[in-house]
């Protein structure tokens, strides 16, 4: 297993791969590895000849400065799992001054609105750090592909309004969301659960599944009532937002037409753990 924590370094090793002519496949990460990176980290073995994972806890998409303090460093460990997938992988794990060069400020972005819905609400300027940090990566790497996962489902649509944008030549491809045996999505975060708020959580995929099943029959507003209604009732979980939505430019939904994608999005608080998932709802 190759790992660079300079910049310059994994270019050179990348110039060299290009010169053969292989194709490159990227995901990047924030570390602290679980199964669903490590399912991205397999979609990209599967299309590519080498593939580049970067670990980089990037500052600026922290809009708490808490969160960003507390959030796990296990390099060691991560190194460890993707060699148990492929000891060909190539991980880039810089430091904070090797991307940002002592300025480790957010470009601003305009993203068509997209950055203004859920998340967006919720954490300031997130998605203007998402997009500085992942458009440096695109053109430290120069992938053909790069993978991103669909449990950050407004990040993917995102990155791809990012790279449509700026007209970065790398294919955007999107992952299922990985779940745990019972449904939870799996996230870095939830190693940070107490037990009874883990035993919680997967009410919130049980939740959206129902959800789905009732968005057949009923109005966008009807759902979404029954579904806050739902939470308030729970012990341990506190709705932050539920928003059933168009999947293309994730407005929230008034009235049903039969020729649009739709996605129930939906955050979490269980305990001071914040928790994010989705579904496809047609
Ligand atoms: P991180 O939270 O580490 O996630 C890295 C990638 O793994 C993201 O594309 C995310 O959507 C995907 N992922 C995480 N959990 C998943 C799951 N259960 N199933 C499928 N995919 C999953 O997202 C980030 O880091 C950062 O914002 C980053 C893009 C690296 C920029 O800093």
């Amino acid at each position: 297993m190759k790992i660079f924590s300079e910049k310059t370094q994994i270019q050179n090793a990348i110039k060299q791969i290009k010169t053969r002519d292989l194709s490159v496949g990227f995901v990047p990460t924030m570390g602290a590895l679980h199964e669903g990176h490590l399912f991205l980290v397999k979609e990209a073995l599967k299309d590519n000849q080498v593939v580049v994972v970067s670990i980089f806890v990037n500052p600026t998409q922290f809009d708490n400065k808490e969160d960003l303090k507390k959030y796990p460093r296990t390099l060691e460990k991560d190194v460890e799992l993707l060699e148990s997938v492929s000891k060909d992988i190539l991980v880039y794990a810089p430091t904070v001054n090797d991307i940002y060069d002592g300025q480790a400020v957010a470009e601003e972005f305009n993203f068509d609105g997209l950055e203004f819905e859920m998340e967006g609400k919720f954490r300031t300027g997130h998605f203007d750090g998402v997009g500085t940090i992942v458009k440096r990566l695109l053109e430290i790497i120069t992938p053909d592909n790069a993978y991103f996962g669909k449990k950050d489902y407004q990040q993917l649509m995102i990155i791809k309004k990012l790279v449509e944008k700026r007209q970065i030549p790398v294919k955007i491809i999107g992952c299922d969301i990985y779940r745990e045996a019972n449904g939870l999505a799996m996230s870095s975060r939830n190693v940070r659960l107490k037990e009874d708020y883990k035993e919680a959580a997967p009410f919130i995929y049980k939740t959206l599944k129902t959800a789905k099943e009732k968005f057949g029959t009923r109005s966008a507003k009807e759902v979404t009532k029954w579904v806050e209604n739902e939470f308030a009732k729970h012990q341990f979980l506190t709705l932050e937002y539920f928003i059933i939505a168009d999947a293309e430019n994730l407005k929230s939904v008034k009235r049903k037409y039969k020729n649009k994608t739709y996605r129930a999005f939906v955050a979490v608080y269980a305990d001071e753990i914040r928790l994010i998932d989705n579904i496809a709802l047609n």
